[in-house]
């Protein structure tokens, strides 16, 4: 297993009240608005009366597994010619291991992603603690089938492509510590074909689209207000009985 076990602490304390997450994907292109949609999803849901250890609501990103480059890839990556946005350049296993341990109630450890050396960032690591609400956001979330299926809700948000490259742009010159010549290359390249053959086709597994995403506040009011129905004690009972046949299958 590629899993580094050492990231996995058995949540101990909990064990007689192990709280499964409600995991909900979001997937879309990229500079969508994935993140800012999650943001969003998070402050409402804080703003929730609820009780102090109620309160978790948690975002993790694809890029957390991004499998490591070899010194020739990151070679590559470092003029725009690496494939970032190929389903081949995430490390699967560890992704589906770790949502497998979060839906446990277990306490995992995921490395946030630097994106001018083109690696995983061990040094600066996000704990996730067993929570009511995670929101798993990326690419490619919702591309491979067994991961897919660990969703209790999936959310695509789904913004016009010239949007998404005249912000993609920007943040890849003053963020991520490109030129523009890189950026270009590799949109034109990888990240427009990749996403028409691997991403843009997963729209179809969604519950929910969001146009023009982080923007369309009434999308967003209207999945928090579910999400809080799901999520109160005795709420929608429908809702309910579809999350715990989730959570059996995952705990079978
Ligand atoms: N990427 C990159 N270099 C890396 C790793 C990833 O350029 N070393 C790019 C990939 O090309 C991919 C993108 O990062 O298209 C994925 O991140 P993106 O979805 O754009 O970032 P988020 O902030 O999650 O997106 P959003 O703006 O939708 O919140």
């Amino acid at each position: 297993m590629d899993i580094d076990n050492t990231l996995l602490l058995p949540n101990s304390e909990h064990k007689s009240d192990i709280k499964t997450p409600f995991l909900i994907g979001v997937a879309g292109g990229t500079a969508s608005g994935k993140s800012t949609v999650c943001k969003k999803i998070m402050i409402q849901l804080g703003q929730a009366d609820m009780d102090q250890a109620q309160r978790q609501v948690v975002s993790i990103s694809q890029d957390s597994f991004y499998r490591e480059l070899t010194p020739a890839e990151k070679a590559k990556a470092k003029k725009g010619l690496f494939n970032f946005d190929h389903p081949d350049a995430f490390n699967e296993n560890l992704m589906y291991d770790t949502l497998q341990e979060i839906l446990k109630g277990r306490i995992v450890k995921v490395p946030c992603y630097d994106y001018r050396s083109n690696s995983l960032d061990h040094e600066n690591k996000l704990t996730i603690y067993p929570a009511d609400v995670v929101l798993f956001e990326g690419i490619l979330v919702f591309y491979f089938p067994k991961i897919r299926d660990l969703f209790h809700m999936k959310l695509f948000v789904d913004t016009d492509s010239d949007t998404r490259l005249a912000r993609r742009v920007p943040r890849d010159i003053n963020e991520r510590g490109r030129d523009l010549d890189a950026v270009l290359t590799q949109y034109m390249t990888f990240v427009k074909p990749a996403f028409e053959e691997f991403c843009s086709p997963t729209k179809k597994f969604a519950d929910v689209i969001i146009p023009r995403g982080a923007d369309n506040t009434v999308a967003i009011d209207l999945i928090v207000h579910h999400i809080g129905e799901i999520l109160r004690p005795g709420g929608s009972t429908n809702n309910l009985n579809a999350y715990s046949s989730v959570h059996t299958a995952i705990n079978n």
